[in-house]
């Protein structure tokens, strides 16, 4: 089957309903498609006869109104990629077709898996919209697999709790975070970053792999730990907007590090806002738990 732009639900459901059957998989993007994504896809073509990308720059999850006027806009590209990739239909609506004219509903997700880390500095409004325009693709797309990155490992959390909590029948999948070679994680944000920014984020992975190594050497103490993280960034002048270990299914507060834990971070380099994270499990070292993790 050769690649199909829809840009409605109706016309999404008119393509879907003679595939179904056999397995359906979806992967929901902002579009700027880069190697991370394209393993997502090759990961849904692996696994289902039917392949659905979604590109949405979906605008109620942004704060600042720059950042989503900055957010790089690149469908034909996309297509292509995508193509490559395997996808055989790709959902590209307008906002007007996602929020029309007295669209009222928020699916708003409680508790401190929202209230945390990215939900702490973004504020609430960030994973509501999250949670509203996953909802809404899923219902639209109706999938049997769902994937996404362990880079927005937060984001990941939020949608199997709301998943489960509505009962919208779908499994989500996350797959593991997609590096540069240097280990930076893959970001549509890296392309907003210059030559000396993009040189000076590579310390981002190094402040996490250099937690790591010192967890697998037996430091359980969170705040050494992210001390560490902290020190590393400072190397290259970086001043995270946070840096915490949290439990890595409940996002709460951890002492104990005798269970899965995730250490994630927030840094600016520049005027680009990055995040990462590893997950510390106790004599594994680097596994991300998380891609075999149900609520
Ligand atoms: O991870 C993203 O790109 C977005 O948050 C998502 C899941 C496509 C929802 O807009």
């Amino acid at each position: 089957m050769s690649i199909r732009i829809v840009r409605t639900v109706a016309e999404l459901r008119a393509a879907l309903d003679p595939l179904r059957g056999e397995p359906i998989g979806f992967v929901p993007t902002m579009g700027a498609l880069h190697e991370g994504h394209l393993s997502l896809l090759r990961a849904a073509r692996a696994e289902n006869a039917t392949v659905v990308l979604s590109i949405f720059v979906n605008p109620t999850q942004f704060g600042e109104a720059a950042d989503l006027a900055a957010y790089p806009r690149t469908e034909e590209a996309d297509v292509a990629l995508a193509a490559h990739a395997g996808t055989d239909l790709v959902f590209a609506p307008s906002p007007a077709e996602m929020y029309p004219e007295g669209f009222a509903t928020t699916v708003s997700v409680g508790g401190a898996i929202t209230e945390t880390l990215e939900g702490a500095l973004r504020g609430r409004s960030h994973f509501d919209g999250v949670a509203t325009v996953v909802a809404k693709l899923l219902l639209a797309v109706q999938p049997d697999r769902a994937y996404f990155g362990a880079k927005d490992a937060q984001q990941v959390v939020v949608v199997r709790r709301m998943v489960s909590d509505l009962g919208i029948p779908v499994e989500i999948v996350a797959r593991p975070t997609s590096r540069d070679d240097d280990g930076l994680a893959r970001s549509s944000r890296n392309t907003r970053l210059s030559v000396e920014e993009r040189h000076v984020a590579a310390v981002i992975p190094r402040s996490l792999r250099a937690a790591q190594d010192a967890f697998a050497s037996g430091i359980r103490d969170p705040h050494r730990l992210e001390s560490v993280v902290r020190d590393e960034l400072a190397t290259a002048a970086l001043d995270p907007e946070y840096v915490e270990i949290v439990d890595a299914d409940s996002l709460e507060p951890i002492a104990d590090l005798g269970r899965p834990a995730l250490l994630a971070l927030a840094v600016r380099v520049g005027e680009v806002r990055l995040i990462d994270n590893v997950v510390l499990v106790p004599g594994l070292d680097d596994r991300i738990p998380l891609e075999r993790r149900r609520p």
